[in-house]
């Protein structure tokens, strides 16, 4: 019998044969795809960056990153995922492509450590780069052993421990960059085998104190040695200076110290020496004139003296000479004015005398002109523009003299001019006030003269205008309203005549005006609704007259409005109660009429003297006179009876009433607490507000008084009452008060991190406010340290504190969004619990606080406190988390050396400068507290090198805070943890008067 349809099995077999060949169809793709397609798999790709890696294809040679040989069949021989945005660890399935070459995977999350097994097949790499990952532990020793290896590049991620034994064996290895690592150990003299060698790069590793290995010497072959920030102590080797093919030398943001070499001026390829920021001294060599391709030379920030060599400037390519803020003396040797390549001269800060060449200018194409700081006399050269290339001229501080050369009114290029305090004078060429590109024009304290010219109205980048203290006169231009770009302009001390332009109000970028002491007359300005910008008006010192515009009191940002001394009428109008004036003066005009009722009283009456028409209540401020006293002395003495019998009776019923009200008043004022918990908590505020007793009363600082509070379930609180406005402070300082404390109380709220002091609560009542913390049974970390019981604290505890603050602020500065910046960075900030585990406290309040503390004398609200100030501040007048971070380091210093952040003994230094110094000096042994058990030391020293990072005096040198925790964890292995965190620290060095 024939079946008419397929046995059962017959049919199976056919439905197999089907599907096997449908899957056949689906792997399609060769072996090579298959391992690409595994690698992806161990990968987190968040942005669909290898969506083109797809199954269906042949092979991979057209996915994205992938590429293949031309051979038959091709084979991928590179693989490159440049900033693909993968997370995961190292996908080491893609060591099973046989000829993979070069293998990129910079700029992605790769999370994992190396371990030997992740290279075990990948015997064809040649180009391995995987910077700018974050890569954790040990550097594998598998990569040395990788036959055809010629360049590695693990820039950039968190790599850790020493550089291995069997990294001074690469066979072949051209590139090796390990820079912004967490290397620790010193640089190894095993890389002088490494002869292969082109360019090794090892910059800012927290290696240990360390000198440069003389047998760098021996790499005959290197092109680029980049050794920045690296730790290094001792001399540079003199071996350096065989590198005959080296043409960048960088070891600058070091401790290296004695002289610069000699052999140095024999890198005959060198393009660019970086020796900037370390302890050199001695004097400069002479024969860098020989180096035929030398471009830049930057040996800034070092302690060199003597003279600048006679030669340095006949070096035949030089563009770019910084010598700034050493202790050069002696004149600038004639060759600068010889050079055809200069660009950029920068010998600020150092002794150097003598006139500048007649000629300089005429040879070079010179941008950047920067000699502030110096003893330099004679004229500015006619010729200093010639080349018309002069963008900055900066000059501060000098003694010279004359008049400024006609040349630089035709200097187009130039955009910052700052010959403040020298002995200039005659007018300014006309067209220098007229420069398109100047945004600053910095003139003060010289001798000029003449007027300020109508040509400024070419000035459309103007934006400073400083020509305080000299002797211009004449009138302010009105030109000066076409000025739109314009913030300050200040010509205190001058000779300027006239009304104020009523161009003037047009000027919407206006921040500052200041014309103290000048002739200037008229009426003051109308139409001023444009300034909406302006923070400081000072007028004081001038012949105005006519009344106070109301219109003033609009001004939304106003804070500083001095019109003292003129000869103003009429009265203050009631419109300037508005402002939120940090200083005000209207003394010494003849205003009449009322104080505004927020102006009257005792703390002001400075303010308003020599207004003999002006009556407040400010006792005294406007007596009456004698006759007018006399006429009305019986009446007035009948009223002040009945009034004193009056107040007599009231003051009795007061008191009665108080007796009787007393024990019900408690409770009513109560009622009217309002309440705002930011955490559960088993108390309420009514037993708060009944133990705030002075015997309570355990600390007291700017913000407020603290008081500790026991609860009724046996735990004690902290509880800050914020000092209430003092009535003679009225309307401003209220204002401040309360933005203090919303701050506090809206970021305090939203915290929750074991390093930060806990907010329980807040309570407010009209203008009285708490705020109720946890309790911190040991006090501050300033008070124990600097107390008789610093003993209490050993270096682990000291570490511990340390680390926890350190937490505390990184949380503040990477975790809280938007990031909070402190401000107030110090050990009376850092607060002990039980176990004396650390906690950061009190911020928010520091700023607006401080506002209210400060005398009227001072404007700008200094942040932070005397001694942990970050130097940058005084120049910009800018807080951000790299000052919290230099306010850290000072902490760190503290806890090193148990001393204060300023103490006479330090004579003129702070504790920052007084380390270093000592350290230089004596050695490290000598700034570590003597209280410390000497067998931490290697620990101690570690920590303290954290210190002094976070103290750089250049702020881009500083680490982030989160690198702090990190290096502070790394000080005690067991404390690593395996987070990985990078610190961009590449950018450029860049610092400028
Ligand atoms: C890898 O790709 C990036 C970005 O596409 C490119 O800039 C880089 O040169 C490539 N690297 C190599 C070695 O091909
Ligand atoms: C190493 O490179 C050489 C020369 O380019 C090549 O012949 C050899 O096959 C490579 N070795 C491996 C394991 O790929």
């Amino acid at each position: 019998m024939i079946p008419l349809l397929p046995p059962l099995p017959t049919l199976l077999l056919l439905f197999l044969a089907v599907s096997f060949h449908g899957l056949q169809l689906a792997s399609s793709l060769n072996q090579e795809g298959r391992y690409l397609l595994q690698a992806k798999r161990g990968l987190v790709d968040a942005g669909n960056s290898l969506s083109t890696w797809d199954d269906r294809d042949a092979t991979p040679c057209k996915w994205a990153g992938v590429s293949c040989s031309d051979s038959d069949p091709p084979s991928v021989v590179a693989v490159n995922l440049t900033g693909f945005d993968l997370e995961g660890p190292f996908p080491s399935f893609l060591c099973r492509l046989p000829s993979l070459a070069s293998l990129v995977l910079s700029i992605n999350l790769i999370n994992s450590s190396l371990h030997a097994a992740s290279f075990d097949s990948c015997n064809a790499l040649s180009h391995l780069d995987l910077s700018q990952n974050n890569l954790v532990g040990p550097l594998p020793d598998a990569l040395a052993k990788l036959p055809n290896l010629t360049y590695l590049d693990l820039t950039g991620n968190n790599f850790s421990g020493a550089i291995p034994l069997s990294f001074g064996r690469f066979p072949h290895i051209q590139t090796l960059s390990l820079v912004s690592n967490l290397l620790d150990s010193t640089i190894p003299s095993f890389l002088g085998n490494l002869i292969t060698l082109r360019e090794l790069n090892l910059g800012f590793n927290p290696f240990d104190a360390g000198p440069i290995p003389d047998t760098l010497g021996n790499l005959s072959k290197l092109e680029n040695l980049y050794l920045a920030d690296c730790n290094l102590v001792g001399e540079i080797p003199p071996t350096l200076g065989q590198l005959s093919r080296l043409t960048n030398l960088d070891l600058s943001t070091n401790q290296l110290s004695g002289s610069i070499p000699q052999s140095l001026t024999g890198l005959s390829s060198i393009i660019q020496i970086e020796l900037f920021k370390n302890s050199l001294t001695g004097r400069i060599p002479t024969g860098f004139s020989k180096l035929a391709t030398l471009l830049r030379f930057d040996a800034s920030l070092n302690q060199l003296e003597g003279p600048l060599p006679e030669d340095i400037f006949d070096a035949p390519q030089l563009q770019s000479l910084h010598l700034h803020t050493n202790q050069l003396s002696g004149r600038i040797p004639v060759g600068i004015s010889r050079s055809k390549s200069l660009l950029d001269v920068r010998l600020y800060q150092n002794q150097l005398n003598g006139f500048l060449p007649a000629d300089f200018g005429k040879n070079s194409p010179l941008e950047v002109l920067d000699l502030s700081t110096n003893n330099l006399s004679g004229k500015i050269p006619t010729s200093i523009c010639e080349r018309g290339a002069l963008k900055q001229l900066i000059l501060i501080q000098n003694v010279l003299s004359g008049s400024l050369p006609d040349g630089l009114g035709r200097c187009q290029t130039l955009n910052r001019v700052r010959l403040q305090s020298n002995f200039l004078s005659g007018p300014v060429p006309i067209g220098l006030w007229g420069l398109p590109h100047v945004s600053l024009l910095d003139l003060r304290d010289n001798a000029f003269s003449g007027e300020i010219s109508p040509a400024i109205s070419g000035a459309a980048n103007l934006s400073t205008l400083l020509i305080d203290d000299n002797q211009f006169s004449g009138s302010i231009p009105s030109e000066m309203g076409a000025l739109s770009r314009l913030y300050e302009f200040s010509a205190v001390n001058n000779r300027l005549i006239g009304p104020l332009p009523s161009s003037l109000g047009n000027l919407v970028e206006l921040g500052r005006l200041k014309l103290h002491n000048n002739s200037l007359s008229g009426e003051l300005l109308q139409g001023i609704q444009s300034w909406k910008k302006l923070v400081e008006l000072d007028l004081s010192d001038n012949g105005f007259k006519g009344g106070i515009p109301p219109e003033l009191g609009s001004l939304p940002v106003l804070n500083y409005l001095d019109l003292s001394s003129n000869d103003l009428t009429g009265e203050i109008p009631i419109q300037l109660q508005n402002l939120k004036l940090n200083r005000f003066n209207f003394s010494d005009n003849d205003l009449s009429g009322a104080i505004p009722p927020a102006f009257a009283n005792e703390a002001y009456r400075s303010n308003f003297l020599g207004n003999p028409g002006l009556c407040g209540d400010i006792p005294g401020l406007c007596p009456i006179s004698e006759e007018a006293a006399g006429n009305h002395h019986g009446f007035t003495w009948l009223l002040l009876s009945i009034f004193m019998l009056a107040g007599l009776v009231f003051v009795a019923g007061i008191a009665w009433f108080c007796w009787r009200y007393r024990k019900y008043k408690k409770a009513t004022d109560k009622s009217k607490w309002t309440l705002r918990s930011f955490h559960k908590f088993g108390f309420n505020e009514y037993e708060i507000l009944d133990s705030l007793d002075e015997d309570n009363v355990i600390g007291s600082g700017a913000s407020g008084k603290v008081y500790k509070v026991m609860l009724s379930n046996g735990e004690a609180v902290a509880v800050k009452k914020l000092w209430q406005t003092p009535k003679a402070d009225a309307e401003n300082t209220e204002q401040l008060v309360d933005d203090a404390f919303e701050a506090e109380v809206a970021t305090l709220g939203k915290i929750r991190h074991k390093s930060i002091v806990k907010l329980w609560c807040c309570c407010t009542h009209k203008d009285r406010k708490l705020l109720v913390y946890e309790y911190m049974p040991n006090g501050s970390l300033g008070d124990l340290l600097h107390s008789s019981k610093a003993g209490i604290l050993d270096w682990p505890t000291r570490y511990k504190i340390a680390l926890d603050a350190a937490e505390g602020f990184s949380y503040l500065h990477h975790d809280c969004v938007p990031p909070i910046v402190h401000r107030d960075v110090k050990s009376n900030n850092i607060l002990l619990d039980g176990e004396f585990g650390a906690k950061v406290a009190d911020f928010g309040v520091a700023k607006a606080v401080e506002m209210i503390g400060k005398g009227p004398k001072t404007m700008s609200v200094i942040a932070g406190s005397c001694g942990y100030i970050a130097p940058e501040y005084a120049y910009t007048l800018r807080v951000n988390e790299k000052s919290d971070i230099y306010s850290f380091g000072v902490v760190i210093l503290e806890l090193v050396t148990g001393k204060l952040p300023v103490d006479p003994e330090y004579g003129e230094k702070d504790l920052v400068k007084w380390v270093f110094s000592i350290i230089e000096q004596k050695g490290v042994e000598h700034v570590i507290d003597p209280m410390l058990d000497v067998c931490y030391k290697e620990e101690i020293s570690r920590v303290l090198d954290i210190g002094l990072l976070c103290a750089s005096s250049l702020p881009i040198n500083r680490p982030s805070m989160r690198r702090v925790v990190k290096m502070l964890q790394e000080v005690r292995p067991q404390n690593k943890s395996k987070a990985g965190e990078k610190d961009g620290k590449l950018s450029p060095y860049y610092y400028e008067v």
